[in-house]
This record gives C-alpha cells, structure tokens and sequence, in this order.
C-alpha cells in the first residue's frame, strides 16, 4: 500500500511565492461516457473509433470484459485513440470463466443487462471486497422482470450468474435515482422484444441518452408529470460509430476545488484552466456550489463532443484574492444527484466556510466504493474538520483551516483524492494510506498535481 506525504511549509510557499503560469490542464475522457461508448461499440457489429477515451482503471475492467467476449481493441496515438472490432452481441465468443469487474460499479450493472440479454448463454460476474459489498439486486430484479434469470450472492451481492433470456419490455420506475439501474435496463432494452420505459422522479446522469443516438440507437426522453419517462425500443441495434469523450467533470472537480481554496487559504490561487471538460447539468451540482459559495466559475470555448456540452472550466481570482466561503443548505434530491460523486469535495469545501453547513438525503453515499459519508466525515475530522452525520446528512461546522495529521482512503479514489487536497492545504504535516487506488478513476491524479508546482511524496 502507498503513503503520501505533504510537509505544510513547502506548499504554502509554493502559492506565496508567486503564480506560476500552469497549462491548460486535461484530465482524459470521462469516466461515465467512456463505459457507454465502450459497450455500445462493443454491441455493434464492424470497427468503431472512440477518441479520448478514459484509463480509469474502471474502464479498463469493461474492455477486460469485452475481449473475454471476443471484442478486439487497439489503443494509439499515446493511448489517445481507441479502436473497437467487434463481432457483434449476437457472435460473441463463448465465455466460461468469471468476468472480473474489479473495483467499478458501472462496469458489473451495465455488463449485467448487456449479458441478460444474451440468450442461450450463462455468465459469471465477481468484483472485489468493496464491489461485493455493493448491492446488485436494484439491477438484477427489473431484469428478472424482463426474463432474465440472474443468481446472485445472498439475494443482492456479486458474484452473479447471469442466463441469457428472450427479454420483453418492461416498464420500471428508478426508485433509488440511479444512472446505472436505468442505462442497465435501456441495455436490455435494446436487445428485448418491446419497449423499455424507466420513469425516474428526477433526471439522473443523461450520457447513455445522448450517446447512444451515435451508434444508431434512438433513445425518446420526455418530461411528464411523473419525471423523466426514457424509452428504448428492443431490435434497433448499434451500429459502428467514431466518438470523441469530452474531459471528466468529477476527476477536473478535484483540481478546480484545490485551485478555489488556495484562494481562501492561502490568498493566492493559480487560475488553472481545465480543457473540454463535459458540461451536461446532471453532472454539473458541485459547479453550482462553488459559486453559491462565491467562488467565480469561469466557462469558456464551448464545444460538443460525443452528444455532450464541454467547455474549458476556470476559478477566477478576486481582485483581494481571498474568498470567504458561504456556508450551504442542500435540502435537495436533484442538487444531491447533479453532483454525487462530488459530495466529498463540497463537504471539503464547506469544511472551510465561514458558519454552518446542512447537506442532506444522502443515503446512497453509504453504498458507494465505502460507506462515504461516514468516511468522509470521520476522515476529515482526523485532520482538523468539524464534521458530523446526522442520519442521512452531514452537518459541517466551518473552521478557518484544517490541521494536518494522518488519514486513510479505505481503499475509495474519490476518498482518497479528495484528502490529498486537503492534505495540500493542512497548516501541518500530512499524510495518507492507501492513495495507489485513485487510479480506478484518475490515472494521471497525481502528474497533473506535480505540474501544478504542489511538492509531495509517495512511498
Ligand atoms: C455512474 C452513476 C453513479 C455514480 C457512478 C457512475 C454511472 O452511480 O456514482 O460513479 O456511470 O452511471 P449510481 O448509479 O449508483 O448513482
């Protein structure tokens, strides 16, 4: 297991010395996109091209997948393409042995509807100790519904046994506002008799959406009176495409978070910019936090790619360089979806404010890579914070500066990237266990900090 280790006097003078001029960062494709494109170009029969794609770790356990699956893919130009030949779902090689879906909760719920939809065939899927402990059963009981039939351990944890059935369309509702429960069932869909329909009270994270209509798969989206009604009709199946994945928002989040409260901490901050990071308002929560805080988000050089907003994102300096930190009161389901895998970076944030913070209806952060937010809380407090969980919220009291000391990932990356930023703003010595496993998120975490002139170690 890895150490990191920050020693407070090298970086405080590293921002008082003067703003060093940092390029425009780029943190690779995102993460969410990236397993949608790989999935549907594995799905369609011929040679498609995905430009930027993410090396998460994650998304590496997808294509493991696929090439168990007989999909051939060939990286170039620096890892910066990524070719796709597939046989086709309906050709896939027979495959006896166990799919590992390592750490990555999207690969082993969206391969679970791709694989119930394989008739005729029996797969296995496993993960590791913290993807065992997450629960399956939200994805595999809808498909069961669709005529899959689908073993899993205890009722609700992988490993699973996935037969292959003739699915029919269904109509479902996404009870626990889950991206991967609904881009699950719009997979099945696609290879089922009938339509899929998932009705969700409030619009979860929309890539599949936009991304499949690229491989000539028609998704029909529509508001209603009960939310966000997402159809797919079974038998229109994807074709080869060539799509270019904007920049991630959740991994570009941990730089613009560090860069706004050097602002506050240290009075300086150092304008990075941040290059063709997606920008899609189901994402985009923990950008609006930062400017209820009074941060200023500069958006600049829109673009579209692969179905998606992208934009270069920025936090302006003030004109007195210090930005006191509004405390926040989330009391809502849609802000907590728009950004949670950003919880931990706002309550990092607000950890900082001047007063008391409230962010609430949390409960699906208990069944994440950790149970985040006990972890989030009782990490941050080792160091100096002012945290508590009061059922499903977190109640932050905001102090004027986090200590130092030690803390320890639990093995989760947005966990342990997160404290790392915190560690590089600590008024003490810092260090933290286990910070190898950002990779399953962020590969390049720690180049992109080193070229922003932060100083640190890793043993
Ligand atoms: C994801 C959806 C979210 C998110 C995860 C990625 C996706 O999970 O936390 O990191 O790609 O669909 P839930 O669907 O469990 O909310």
């Amino acid at each position: 297991m890895s150490k990191f280790f920050c020693y407070a006097q090298d970086n405080e003078s590293l921002l008082k010395s003067g703003s060093r001029a940092v390029n425009a960062i780029r943190v690779g494709g995102d993460k969410s996109v990236t397993h949608r494109a790989l999935i549907l170009a594995s799905m369609a029969r011929g040679v498609s091209s995905i430009v930027n794609p993410s090396l998460a770790r994650d998304c590496m356990a997808t294509i493991a997948a696929f090439e168990k699956l007989g999909v051939v893919f060939e990286f170039s130009s620096g890892m910066k393409k990524l070719k796709v030949r597939s046989p086709g779902f309906e050709k896939y090689a027979k495959y006896q042995g166990v799919i590992d879906c390592c750490n990555s909760g999207t690969s082993a719920r969206l391969l679970m509807g791709l694989l119930a939809g394989l008739a005729g065939r029996v797969h296995f899927l496993t993960g590791d100790r913290s993807l065992s402990s997450r629960p399956m059963a939200r994805v595999a009981e809808p498909l069961k519904k669709m005529g899959a039939e689908i073993l899993l351990f205890d009722g609700d944890r992988l490993p699973a046994a996935v037969a292959g059935r003739a699915l029919s369309g269904i109509e479902c509702v996404n009870d626990r506002l889950s991206a991967q429960v609904k881009t699950s069932l719009l997979i099945a869909g696609i290879m089922a008799s009938g339509t899929v329909t998932v009705v969700e009270s409030i619009r979860t994270r929309d890539h599949f959406e936009r991304i499949a209509p690229l491989f000539g798969v028609n998704i029909i989206s529509r508001m209603t009176r009960r939310g966000n009604e997402v159809s797919v009709k079974g038998g229109a199946f994807p074709v080869p495409a060539k799509v270019t994945i904007p920049d991630d928002i959740s991994s570009a989040s941990f730089y613009l978070v560090l860069d706004a409260l050097c602002s506050t901490v240290f009075g300086k901050n150092q304008r990075v910019r941040l290059g063709g990071v997606l920008v899609n308002e189901t994402r985009d929560g923990l950008l609006r936090c930062l400017s209820e805080c009074g941060y200023d988000i500069c958006h600049s050089r829109k673009l579209r790619l692969g179905g998606e907003d992208a934009a270069d994102l920025g936090v302006a300096g003030r004109p007195a360089g210090v930005c006191e930190i509004s405390p926040l009161k989330i009391d809502s389901r849609e802000r907590v979806v728009s950004m949670i895998d950003e919880i931990a970076l706002l309550a990092l944030v607000l950890a900082h404010a001047r007063g008391k913070s409230v962010i609430s209806h949390l409960s699906e952060l208990r069944v994440k890579e950790s149970d985040r937010l006990s972890l989030v809380a009782g990490e941050l407090n080792k160091i100096g914070a002012r945290i508590r969980v009061r059922g499903d919220s977190l109640v932050i009291e905001g102090v004027k500066r986090l200590r130092g000391g030690c803390a320890d990932s639990h093995g989760d990356h947005r966990l342990a990237m997160m404290l790392v930023i915190a560690g590089l703003l600590c008024e003490e010595d810092f260090e933290l266990d286990g910070c190898e496993c950002v990779s399953t998120s962020n590969p390049g975490f720690f180049e992109v900090l080193d070229s922003m002139g932060f100083r640190f170690s890793i043993q």
